[in-house]
């Protein structure tokens, strides 16, 4: 059997609305951006959602939105997709790091040191696992500083009673196509209840207008095609449904993998906090033996990830981070191991990976 490690979702219905904007709508800022930009504020629960070009896109221009500039320190998790910090040091935004908490993969509250260059904390819903938000929050109002969520891989997660993307100031997201939902390229989206920021990621996505010719802003073309709002729509129907199979797979893999010594399963659901997997992670000290044995027996597996933003080659090169700096993380790194995971994921896709890695352990 042979078992992928995602697979992402493209129905005829998808097909056939992008065909349908194709023919019908202005190819950008046509009616499908707006429609779709309205449903996903409405999933989310705030009151406006920008879309713009992909996730890094989303981070950027709601960093410049909110006044960032070169200098100012983002303060976030280096156990992340290197998008998460490549998007404000690309501006000059300079990256601090705080550790995780290991069994959670998020940002870890106590380990957060907020400074006087610090003017955003940026934690990241990592596989769909929403962040320690209320401390999160309280500490970065205490400080006077922006709480920008790196909802990247947290579409439609759950914690206490709101979504990922209304839990700070600013709700970042991509649509990068192994995502929860996708628009069938690439995509991202800017989410939060304060307009003036939300007006200005408008017009920073659109090069800069003031008014069709008139341009008082350093500005981007970073727009979503019209055609890809229209799958985003389509998509985002599905979303609460496919997150109801992440979740039930994920549950059919703590059942049946659970007693496994020497294996951390990811947390589950609890009253306040429904994760989405995202990615299905699990940790062990065996990382690279049981990525060969799932391999061997036709289960593709991924480390998300390898290297932690901070000892990427040039976050070295440019800021001289160096192993040491961030222990859980670091572990951590060499420790997970992300299992297949997709809607479409079959009980006896799940069984199979199961059995193969009991096999393993036996
Ligand atoms: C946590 C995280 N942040 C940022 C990004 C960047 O998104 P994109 O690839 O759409 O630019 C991604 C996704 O790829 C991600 O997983």
């Amino acid at each position: 059997m042979k078992v992928p490690l995602a697979k992402p979702i493209m129905t005829e219905e998808m097909v056939e609305a992008a065909a349908n904007a194709l023919r019908n709508e202005r190819l950008t800022m046509g009616e499908s951006m707006f429609k779709f930009e309205e449903k996903f504020a409405a999933m989310c629960g705030v009151n406006h959602a920008v879309s713009v070009n992909s996730g890094t896109t989303a981070i950027q221009l709601s960093l410049l939105a909110a006044g960032l500039k070169a200098n100012d320190t983002v303060l976030t998790s280096s156990m992340s997709f290197v998008a998460t910090a490549n998007a404000f040091v690309a501006f000059g935004g300079v990256p601090a790091f705080a550790d995780v908490i290991e069994t959670e993969y998020t940002i870890d509250p106590s380990k957060l040191e907020v400074t006087s260059d610090t003017k955003a904390v940026m934690p990241v819903h990592l596989y769909g696992h929403p962040s320690r938000m209320d401390e999160i929050n309280e500490i970065a109002k205490d400080a006077g500083v922006l709480v920008v969520e790196d909802a990247c891989q947290a579409h439609g997660a759950v914690y206490k009673g709101k979504r990922a993307g209304a839990l700070g100031d600013i709700g970042c997201f991509s649509f990068y196509p192994t995502k929860n939902m996708h628009v069938g390229g690439d995509g991202g989206m800017v989410t939060t209840d304060d307009g003036d920021i939300a007006e200005l990621v408008r017009r920073l996505r659109h090069c800069g207008r003031k008014s069709q010719y008139e341009h008082d802003l350093i500005g981007y073309t970073a727009r979503l095609n019209s055609a890809n709002a229209a799958v985003g729509i389509e998509q985002l129907k599905m979303l609460d449904k496919w997150n109801g199979q992440r979740i039930t797979i994920a549950s059919a893999y703590h059942s049946r993998l659970k007693d496994t010594e020497g294996l951390n399963l990811p947390p589950q659901p609890t009253v306040d906090i429904v994760p989405v997997y995202h990615l299905y992670t699990v940790r062990t000290a065996r990382q690279d033996e049981l990525r060969a044995h799932l391999d061997e027996a036709g289960v593709q597996t991924g480390v998300h990830y390898e290297v932690p933003i901070h000892l990427q080659p040039i976050y070295r090169e440019m800021y001289g981070y160096s192993e040491g700096m961030l222990p859980v993380t670091e572990r951590l790194c060499k420790e997970v191991l992300t299992l297949p995971m997709y809607p479409e994921m079959t009980g006896e896709q799940v069984s199979y990976v199961c059995e193969k890695i009991l096999e393993f352990y036996r």
